[in-house]
């Protein structure tokens, strides 16, 4: 067999010997280190912009792309189960589909990642920015925003992604209970938006409905339609993939894993349906479409100030999780591409006195930052959202696979209805992918390309 079709053994037992972790936590836990990971600037933010796409249908748009990603969690979580080692995505298609599908799926990981962290970044930002606006501290436009909005760059976002990296460098890795915490805080205020809010709802805001139609088309380089606010929409549903590093500290992994990962995935796609229906029903959405901190504007904008500064300093404390997480999981990805011989292992170099890559996880966050600072939100959300869509089409495809080759194998989690649900996730994934911005596309393509030039010549090095 060609060496790019090679795959890796699915015989994690033996690594897992080596690096047996204590297991402790329960499905609740898990569920919570979801959530942690799922909820950031895509409600908090990107609801906006969603809204500036869709118009009132972006609740649709929530529906949608809040169904695809129910589909490829329930594939996430068979696979995941079925090969706990870490790597995630990459691993997965690694082991059942070849060397040549896992660099194109870890490539686009990276991608997706990085950019990840510059998009929640942005977001963090724009309620920073508002929380100290409404202390009486504006901080001059020039210093909040790149220049597509009139700025020279997003100084806030970048010192985040300082703050961020320089804990993850000291080791930190935020424990179960801190992100606990952080959830709560991150929930109730969005149940706090949910209660001030309703008394507004009207229905009258619900109409015209679709004022863009449904599928995504472009104006000026933009895709409107509910389909071009899913494309976007899309990633505010990511992130329970960071699950899946938890199998080997899981007490019950075969009935916690799947209740973390779908249960955390159904309890944000109903928390963002509430929010973003409010969202819509108490105001006109062109107010606050283009806003950096739309759930504040909305608050303040119905006079509650008070609450709105509120709202403001949960995002401020709270999204960072979402931003260590990411930077974390991408140098996980690095870790466990360079220790499987597809980059240097210079590059992934783990420091012996944090247990950290410090070198990438430097070198990224100095990209990303650059990105942050100057690169509109939606473009980078975008370009995150085609990464991640791979991601979730590659883990689909081997979970059909591994139905088809190995039907015996023992699985500790099934898909329900798997010839129904992993193609809807595969063919959702590739409609949401083709409603991104052409921008996107082509960005993403040459990427890719790169990274298949960077694949040749490292393997005829290797030999
Ligand atoms: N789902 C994460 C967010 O919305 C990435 O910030």
């Amino acid at each position: 067999m060609s060496r790019w079709l090679h795959r890796k053994p699915i015989g994690i037992e033996g690594l897992e010997a080596h690096h047996r972790l204590t297991p402790t936590l329960s499905w609740w836990h898990l569920v919570a280190l979801g959530v942690g990971a799922i909820v950031g600037t895509g409600i908090y933010t990107l609801v906006g912009v969603g809204a500036n796409l869709a118009g009132p249908a972006v609740m649709l748009s929530f529906l949608i792309a809040g169904a695809i990603c129910a589909c490829a969690a329930l594939a996430y979580a068979e696979v995941a189960t079925m090969i706990p080692a870490s790597g995630s995505a990459y691993t997965y298609s690694y082991t059942v589909l070849g060397e040549i599908f896992a660099w194109v799926v870890g490539w686009s990981l990276i991608l997706e990642y990085s950019l990840v962290v510059s998009t929640v970044a942005v977001g963090w930002s724009g309620y920073a920015a508002g929380f100290m606006a409404s202390l009486g501290h504006p901080l001059p436009q020039a210093l909040v925003a790149g220049p597509h909005a009139g700025g020279m760059f997003n100084l806030p976002a970048l010192l985040i992604i300082a703050v961020v990296t320089g804990m993850l460098s000291l080791g930190t890795k935020e424990s179960a209970t801190v992100n606990a915490a952080l959830v709560l805080v991150k929930m109730a205020a969005l149940a706090i938006f949910v209660a001030v809010g309703l008394p507004h709802f009207d229905a009258r805001h619900f109409t015209p409905f679709m004022p863009h139609g449904f599928a995504a088309h472009g104006v000026d380089g933009v895709q409107y339609g509910v389909m071009g606010a899913a494309a976007i929409i899309f990633f505010a549903f990511y992130g329970f993939d960071a699950i899946s590093t938890a199998a080997e500290e899981t007490k019950n992994p075969s009935r916690d894993l799947p209740i973390g990962i779908v249960g955390s995935m159904l309890v944000c796609a109903l928390v963002y349906v509430g929010v973003a229906a409010v969202a819509v029903g108490s105001m006109d959405y062109t107010i606050y479409a283009k806003s950096a901190e739309p759930l504040a504007l909305i608050l303040r904008s119905l006079g509650a100030g008070g609450v709105a500064a509120i709202i403001g300093a949960a995002a401020v404390i709270a999204l960072p999780t979402v931003i260590l997480a990411f930077l974390y999981g991408q140098s996980r990805i690095f870790f466990v591409m360079a220790r499987d011989g597809l980059l240097p292992q210079a590059l992934a170099k783990v420091s012996p006195r944090t247990g950290t890559p410090v070198r990438i996880t430097v070198l990224t966050a100095v990209v990303v930052s650059v990105l942050a600072g100057l690169v509109p939100l939606d473009e980078i959300a975008a370009l995150a959202n085609a990464g991640t869509l791979v991601a979730f089409i590659a883990v689909s495809a081997c979970m059909l696979v591994m139905r088809r080759r190995e039907p015996e194998r023992a699985r500790v989690f099934r898909t329900p209805l798997a010839w129904l649900v992993g193609p809807a996730a595969i063919l959702g994934c590739l409609y949401l992918f083709w409603s991104l911005p052409e921008r996107t596309h082509h960005f993403f393509f040459l990427w890719n390309l790169a990274g298949i030039v960077l694949y040749l010549i490292w393997s005829r090095r290797r030999g």
